[in-house]
């Protein structure tokens, strides 16, 4: 009898390509770790023929992202630079995108370093200001690449307004979905073509895989997609694919509990002197409080503003002082995972921007990035109260 599937949230998370294993009952599915597949006839198999091209364990997750991000593709792939470079490949020489001026450092490096010299082009502009996206459109774009809220300085892009901008022109919107994971923010419900993620972070939750995925409905760039994962080839392992699959089935329950530490902390930090300011989109004093309210939703409708939090701390000196004088928060790249983390942007996940452009939207050498975890909210105040007491 096919298993009945309900509409919630966490019930597609947990039970969406988690179907029972029909040979032997086992109620996880197993881990297909195989490259190959029997053909019982020359060109006769049974859907699979070469893990680079398919794989049941990776196709299992696909189907489970997919159905969380609202979309009837999901396309994985081994790191999210890989999923990103992917979208890049589907395009041509001579192509031209709009990109938030503040994203990952990798974003920036994988376009300006390597895309650049095959003839893509790209504008970085602050997408939070919709007239910046339009004045930078050219004959050439082909499509508006958004992250929001921005990694790290919390900006925050009005997505449906984009995807407008997008539609009227025939050009594609494309988002980042990573800091807010499908349970905060749903792109495509909001006019997006496409969808990606890192699943090194919240979707894999644990700071154990590395991994990226696509999302689209719409059939020709998924086709494409497809294509570019098994002609290009940057697959993810299957256990990696097993392991953000089983990550999946406890996403909303983990980003309840990262957004209802990280809304004590910022409202901790935002009460201390050491700090001379700080981006959360979920404080009524962040200038995009009411976009991010509107857009950052859960799946039953309740604002969400995610784990991740920043701060200026004034100098150099000061963000190493607080960074080296935290003992609960680990001082390490990523962010996402069950563990609190916290990041010095300007020489980590940034470094590959040049300080100049860095330093224009706010990513100053004083800049600490925290990725608020699971733990006990208490412990972690503690942990980054004595740890700023160290400043003054
Ligand atoms: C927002 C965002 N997008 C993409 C990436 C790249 O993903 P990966 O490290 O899995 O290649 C990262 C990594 O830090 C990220 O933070």
């Amino acid at each position: 009898m096919p298993r009945k599937i309900g509409p919630g949230f966490s019930t597609r998370a947990i039970h969406v390509g988690q179907k029972p294993d029909p040979a032997t009952g086992a109620v996880v599915p197993p881990v297909y770790q195989t490259s190959t597949y029997a053909q019982s006839d020359v060109g006769v198999h049974q859907g699979y023929d070469y893990s680079r091209a398919g794989n049941p364990t990776r196709a299992n997750l696909e189907m489970a992202v997919a159905s969380l991000e609202g979309a009837t593709h999901g396309i994985a792939f081994a790191s999210g630079m890989a999923a990103l470079s992917a979208i890049i490949t589907h395009f041509k020489a001579g192509d031209h995108f709009i990109v938030s001026e503040n994203v990952y450092g990798g974003t920036y490096r994988v376009l300006t370093q390597v895309f650049d010299r095959f003839g893509i082009g790209s504008t970085w502009v602050d997408t939070s200001a919709l007239d910046n996206v339009v004045a930078a459109l050219r004959p050439a774009t082909v499509a508006i690449m958004v992250e929001t809220p921005t990694n790290p300085m919390m900006s925050i892009t009005d997505l449906a307004g984009v995807a407008q901008i997008a539609r009227e022109r025939n050009l594609l919107s494309m988002v980042d979905n990573t800091f807010m994971s499908p349970y905060f923010q749903r792109p495509l419900e909001l006019g997006a073509d496409l969808v990606f993620h890192s699943t090194t972070k919240y979707l894999g939750g644990h700071s154990d895989i590395i991994g990226g995925i696509v999302l689209t409905s719409n059939n020709e760039l998924a086709e494409g997609l497809a294509f570019i994962q098994k002609s290009v080839g940057a697959v993810p392992a299957p256990f990696d694919c097993w392991l953000t699959s089983r990550s999946l089935k406890t996403l909303a329950l983990r980003m309840e509990q990262h957004q209802a530490n990280a809304l004590a902390l910022a409202a901790y930090l935002e009460g201390r002197t050491e700090v001379r300011k700080i981006f959360y989109p979920g404080l009524p004093s962040h200038p995009q409080h009411e976009l991010a309210t509107r857009q950052q939703r859960t799946p039953d409708g309740r604002p969400g503003y995610g784990g991740m939090i920043s701060i200026e701390t004034g100098s150099l000196e000061k963000a190493r002082t607080l960074v080296n004088g935290l003992q609960i928060f680990t001082l390490a790249e990523s962010l996402g995972g069950v563990e609190s983390l916290v990041n010095h942007p300007a020489t980590m996940t940034h470094a590959a921007v040049p300080r100049k452009k860095r330093e224009a939207f706010g990513l100053t050498d004083g800049l600490v990035r925290f990725s608020v975890g699971v733990e006990d909210v208490a412990d972690l105040e503690a942990d980054i109260g004595q740890a700023l007491a160290r400043l003054t």
